[in-house]
C-alpha cells in the first residue's frame, strides 16, 4: 500500500540508479524545511558523492547560521561547505533601496557563489558534478506554469526565480528534485522519517533574500540588520515561550527607516521604530493577521524597548494579505 516509507524506498532507489556509482551531486541549502529534506534524501541514496553549500550572505537572522549549521552536521550528518559572503552581499546592496532590485543583486551574487563552489569541485574531484539537487515541491511546479487565466503571476514569479531554485543554467547539471510530486505536509512527514529533528521541520517559511526585504530601504544604513536581528529573536522567542509558534505560518520583525521621539530613562531619544508581523495561512497566497492577546503584545514591546538599543517605539501590523503581501518588500 501507498505510505511514506514506500515514497522513501522507491525514491532512495530512483536516485541510486539515476546518479549511479560514479556521479556526483551537488546541492544549495537555504536552511529551508524542502532544501533539507531533499539534500537528506539524497544524502542517504548516494553518501558523500553529495556536496552541499549553504551561503551566509549576511542577510539571515539571529544565530541562523550556527543553528542551521548545526542541523546539517550533528543531527544530519550532511556534507555541507559554509560560504560566507557577508562583505561581498552587504557591499553589492549598499545604496540600494528599491525591493526588486535588492532581489536581482542577490540572486547574481548567489550565482556566482555557487557557480565558484561547482567549479572547485570539479577541481578538487577531477570531474564535473552532474547532478543538482532542488526541494522542489509539487505547488511549486503548477505555479512555475500557471495555468492561462488563473491570474497567478507577480509574487510567484519572484519566489521561483529568487528562491535558493534560481541557478546557473550554463552549467549543464541535470535536475534531481525528489520531493515534486509531495505536498508540503508530506514533505515534513518523508523529514520525520529521515529524522530531521521536529522542530526544524515546523519552521517558518523565510524568504531567498532573506532580513534585506525587511530592513526597509537601504539595508546597510547604521546597524539596522543587527537592531532587526535582536528584535526578530526576542518576538520569535515570545511566540515559541506562549506555545503559539505552530499556530502562525510566519512572524517576523520589520526595521522601518523612521525614527521617532521617546523618552527613555530620564533622557529624550531620536531612535527606531520597528513593526511587528504575524499571519496565518494555508499557502502564502492569502493570508490573516494573527490576533495576540493583549498581554502577550505588552511584554513583547517592553521586552524589545528595554533589551534592543536603538529601539524606543513598537508598532504591530493589521493587514491581511490582500490588500498587502506577507513582506513589507
Ligand atoms: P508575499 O510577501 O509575496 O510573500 O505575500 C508570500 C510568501 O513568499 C515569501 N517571499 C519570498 N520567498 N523569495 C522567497 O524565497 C522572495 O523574494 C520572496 N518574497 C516573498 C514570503 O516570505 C511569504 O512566505
Amino acid at each position: 500500500g501507498w505510505s511514506m516509507e514506500n515514497v522513501l524506498d522507491e525514491e532512495i532507489k530512483v536516485i541510486k540508479s539515476t546518479v549511479g556509482t560514479e556521479d556526483h551531486v551537488i546541492c544549495a541549502l537555504s536552511g529551508g524545511v524542502d532544501s533539507t529534506v531533499a539534500a537528506t534524501l539524497v544524502h542517504k541514496a548516494i553518501g558523500d558523492r553529495l556536496h552541499c553549500i549553504f551561503v551566509d550572505n549576511g542577510l539571515l537572522r539571529y544565530k541562523e547560521r550556527e543553528r542551521v549549521m548545526e542541523t546539517f552536521e550533528r543531527d544530519l550528518h550532511l556534507p555541507v561547505t559554509c560560504v560566507d559572503a557577508t562583505d561581498k552581499f552587504l557591499s553589492e546592496l549598499k545604496g540600494v533601496v528599491d525591493p526588486e532590485k535588492k532581489r536581482k543583486i542577490i540572486g547574481k551574487e548567489f550565482i556566482s557563489i555557487f557557480d565558484a563552489f561547482a567549479h572547485d569541485l570539479e577541481e578538487k574531484l577531477g570531474r564535473k558534478p552532474s547532478y543538482l539537487v532542488q526541494g522542489t515541491l509539487y505547488p511549486d511546479v503548477i505555479e512555475s506554469c500557471p495555468p492561462p487565466g488563473s491570474g497567478r503571476t507577480h509574487s510567484h514569479t519572484i519566489k521561483s526565480h529568487h528562491n535558493v531554485g534560481g541557478l546557473p543554467k550554463d552549467m549543464k547539471l541535470k535536475l534531481i528534485e525528489p520531493l515534486k510530486l509531495l505536498f508540503k505536509d508530506e514533505v515534513r512527514q518523508l523529514g520525520r522519517i529521515l529524522d530531521v529533528p521536529q522542530g526544524f521541520l515546523k519552521r517558518h517559511p523565510f524568504p531567498g533574500p532573506g532580513l534585506a526585504v525587511r530592513v526597509l530601504g537601504d539595508v546597510t544604513t547604521g546597524n539596522a540588520l543587527d537592531v532587526l536581528r535582536q528584535v526578530d529573536e526576542i518576538f520569535i522567542q515570545s511566540i515559541k515561550d506562549a506555545g503559539l509558534y505552530d499556530e502562525i505560518w510566519q512572524a517576523f520583525a520589520v526595521f522601518l527607516p523612521v525614527r521617532s521621539v521617546g523618552v527613555q530613562g530620564d533622557q529624550r531619544t531620536h531612535s527606531h521604530v520597528v513593526a511587528l508581523r504575524a499571519v496565518t495561512s494555508q499557502d502564502g497566497m492569502t493570508a490573516d493577521w494573527y490576533y495576540f492577546e493583549h498581554k502577550f503584545l505588552d511584554d513583547v514591546s517592553r521586552k524589545i524597548c528595554n533589551s534592543v538599543r536603538g529601539v524606543n517605539r513598537v508598532v504591530q501590523d493589521i493587514t491581511s494579505k490582500p490588500p498587502s503581501t506577507i513582506e513589507w518588500e
